[in-house]
C-alpha cells in the first residue's frame, strides 16, 4: 500500500517533524544554489487541477523538476474524469505511468475513492474539505519563526471561515498537540465531525463566536478568504456573516506580543484582512508561498521511495 497525503492526519508527528528538517536542509540547500537532486530518476508525477491554482501549480512543478522528475499537469475538465469515467478505472490506469498523483478537486471522497484504488502516492492538493499540503507548510513557517520554542506551547488562532484550511488546522491541532482557537460566525462553522475529533484530543483546541476571544494572546492569527472557490454564489451574505472577522491592526494588538499574521493566500485586501497587516513585519505570507516548495519537496520525497 502506498502512503497517501489525502488528509493532514494521515501523517505521523514523526513523520511531520522528518519532513520539517528534510524542507530546511533541501531550502538551505536551494539558497546556496544546488537547486538539482535526483530522487525521482525521471519518473513522472501527474498534478490535476479541478480548480484555479497559482502557488500550488507552481511549487509542485518546480519542486518535481528540482527531484529530477517531471510533472504532467492536466485540468481536469480536459480529461475523461470529467466525462465520467469511475475513479476506480482512473487510478489503476494512472498508476501504470505515473509515480505519483497530486490532485486538487471538489470533494474529499473523490481523493478517498483514488487512493483506495491507486497502488501509488495520492497527494491532496485542495478540496472543500482539506488542503493539507498548505496547513503543513503553514507550521513549518511558523515553527521557523519559533526558533526552537516548542510548538507545544503555542497559540494558533483561526479567524474567520471555518472552511478547508479551517478543517486541517483542526487535525493539525489534534495530530501535534498546539492550542487552536478559533472564531467562526455562526453558519459557518468548521466541519462538526472534525472540529469534535479534534477537540476530544486535544483540550487546548476551542471555537470562539467572538475574533477578539480567539485572538488574545495569539502568538499566530490565522484567516483565509471569505468565499473559498466554489462559494461564489454565496459572496454577499458570506461578506455580511464575515465582516466582523476582518483581521486587522486593532484585532493583531490583542494577539501576544511579536504575534505573526498568517494567510494561505491568495488574500482579498480591505475584506479579511486589512492591507495593514498583510503588509506588517508581523505577515510571514510570503514565507508561507515559498515554503510549499520546500515543504513539497520532503514530502514527495517521503511519500515515494528512491530507486
Ligand atoms: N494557497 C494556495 O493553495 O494557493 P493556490 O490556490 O494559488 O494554489
Ligand atoms: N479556502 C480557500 C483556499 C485557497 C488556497 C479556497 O478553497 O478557495
Amino acid at each position: 500500500m502506498p502512503q497517501h497525503f489525502v488528509t493532514f492526519n494521515d501523517l505521523r508527528p514523526t513523520d511531520i517533524w522528518a519532513i520539517f528538517e528534510r524542507a530546511a536542509f533541501l531550502k538551505a540547500e536551494r539558497a546556496a544554489g544546488r537547486f538539482r537532486r535526483d530522487h525521482l530518476g525521471g519518473r513522472s508525477v501527474g498534478m490535476f487541477f479541478n480548480k484555479n491554482s497559482t502557488r500550488t501549480r507552481v511549487s509542485f512543478e518546480c519542486a518535481i523538476t528540482e527531484l529530477g522528475g517531471q510533472a504532467v499537469v492536466l485540468n481536469i475538465q480536459d480529461s475523461q474524469f470529467s466525462r465520467g469515467e469511475p475513479l476506480s478505472h482512473s487510478a489503476r490506469v494512472l498508476s501504470r505511468y505515473l509515480s505519483g498523483l497530486v490532485i486538487r478537486t471538489y470533494k474529499e471522497s473523490d481523493l478517498q475513492t483514488l487512493a483506495q484504488w491507486a497502488s501509488i502516492p495520492v497527494v491532496n492538493a485542495l478540496t472543500d474539505e482539506q488542503h493539507p499540503c498548505q496547513v503543513l507548510t503553514d507550521i513549518f513557517t511558523f515553527v521557523e519563526r519559533l526558533g526552537g520554542r516548542p510548538l507545544e506551547s503555542q497559540l494558533v488562532a483561526w479567524i474567520g471561515d471555518g472552511n478547508n484550511m479551517a478543517n486541517t488546522w483542526l487535525e493539525a491541532a489534534e495530530t501535534l498537540g498546539f492550542r487552536l482557537h478559533m472564531a467562526c460566525p455562526e453558519g459557518y462553522d468548521p466541519d462538526p465531525a472534525t472540529l469534535a475529533r479534534a477537540t476530544a484530543a486535544n483540550p487546548g483546541v476551542k471555537l470562539f463566536r467572538s475574533p477578539a476571544e480567539a485572538a488574545a494572546g495569539a502568538h499566530a492569527v490565522n484567516t483565509d478568504v471569505f468565499a473559498s472557490m466554489g462559494d461564489e454564489k454565496e459572496k454577499a451574505q458570506r461578506h455580511k456573516a464575515l465582516a466582523p472577522y476582518q483581521v486587522n491592526a486593532a484585532l493583531m494588538a490583542l494577539a501576544a506580543p511579536n504575534a505573526v499574521f498568517m494567510h494561505c493566500l491568495p488574500a482579498h485586501p480591505g475584506e479579511e484582512v486589512t492591507d495593514e497587516v498583510l503588509e506588517s513585519p508581523a505577515s510571514i505570507v510570503f514565507d508561507e508561498a515559498e515554503n510549499r516548495l520546500h515543504v513539497q519537496k520532503a514530502l514527495l520525497e517521503r511519500l515515494i521511495p528512491a530507486l
